[in-house]
């Protein structure tokens, strides 16, 4: 089949199962064009809540399709590929977490939404890259917070909020590789380019970054700047819609080395039309979540979405 043919097979199927195709930006520009709705991760979250059909099939990694699940248990969760993780949520094991947790009594538990469904189940509230910083500033001053498991974002947020919480060292493996070096070598040679960053991103590279915003937030950035040229501190993916909303602007991805601009996310990338149309037809995988665990893990994602809401990023 041609990519014309599947794209057509994918429409027919998802037309005739009525299913909600939900995809995140770091998926292949295909995958966004045929999605019912495109978001990051705090949006697909709210998403998620309202789909009222009785499938969805959702394209990005295995930790959003698990909150989908958690946050609309009634639905058919599925995905095209069940083993498409993320660095971060792998970084954090529940076992070790759960003796992390002992050693540090009296702490509240922060987690980024890049975590697995126990893990959100241990914590007190969820974080996205797009509310961490409203998450946090609704805890009292005093309060000893422990963040994971991102240490880049938890640093970029304790500079911010300039509270000193309690890190876990993980990192994702696809922003942690962005070297100040190289995208500085860019800057001098684009001097005119201003660098927007994931706060994902190492320390080296967000003291560089003229704006540092999750992925909705330099999507709107880019929108409203008078800049016309941008480098990109992030996954490749974004670069598409980036593209759609500003057809005017050039955009130019902040390159992991000298021979390659190849920070495409491994695992984001695993979805492909083959794999999407045929997790539609079979209805397989579907996302599995244990009762117990899926009931702990939704208050603190509930939390989150109603500090999102009052802050009115939702
Ligand atoms: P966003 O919250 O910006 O969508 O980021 C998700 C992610 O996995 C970034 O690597
Ligand atoms: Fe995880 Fe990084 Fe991939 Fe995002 S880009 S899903 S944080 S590995």
């Amino acid at each position: 089949m041609n990519t014309l043919e599947i794209i057509d097979k994918i429409k027919t199927v998802k037309k005739e199962k009525k299913i909600t195709l939900l995809a995140h930006y770091y998926q292949i520009p295909e995958i966004q064009d045929l999605a019912d709705f495109i978001g990051d991760s705090l949006a697909l979250s709210k998403k998620t809540k309202e789909v009222d059909s009785n499938m969805i099939v959702f394209c990005g990694v295995h930790f959003m399709a698990e909150t989908a699940k958690i946050l609309n248990p009634s639905k058919k969760v599925v995905v095209p590929v069940l083993d498409a993780g993320c660095s971060l949520a792998d970084s954090c094991p529940a076992d070790v977490f759960e003796s992390f947790l002992k050693d540090h009594p009296d702490h509240i538990v922060v987690t980024y939404i890049n975590s697995t469904a126990e893990i959100k189940a241990m914590s007190d509230l969820i974080c996205t890259s797009g509310n961490a910083v409203q998450v946090i500033e609704s805890l009292p001053k005093d309060v000893r917070i422990i963040f994971a498991p991102d240490k880049n974002l938890g640093s970029y947020i304790n500079r911010l909020t300039g509270r000193n919480m309690v890190l876990w060292n993980g990192v994702c493996q696809v922003h942690d590789l962005l070297t100040d070096e190289i995208i500085l070598k860019m800057k001098m040679e684009n001097p005119d380019a201003f660098l927007i960053a994931h706060p994902e991103c190492n320390q080296a590279v967000l003291q560089i970054a003229d704006y540092i915003g999750s992925t909705n937030g330099m999507l709107k950035f880019i929108e409203r700047s008078q800049h016309k040229k941008f480098i990109v501190a992030t996954e490749t993916g974004i670069i598409h819609q980036m593209k759609k909303i500003a057809p005017d602007k050039t955009f130019l991805v902040a390159p992991v080395d000298e021979t390659c601009s190849c920070n495409d996310c491994p695992y984001m990338k695993m979805n492909n039309l083959e794999n999407l149309y045929q997790c539609m037809v079979a209805e397989y995988p579907e996302i599995q979540i244990d009762k117990y665990i899926a009931e702990r893990a939704l208050i603190p994602i509930e939390k989150m979405l109603e500090i999102s809401k009052m802050a009115g990023l939702i």
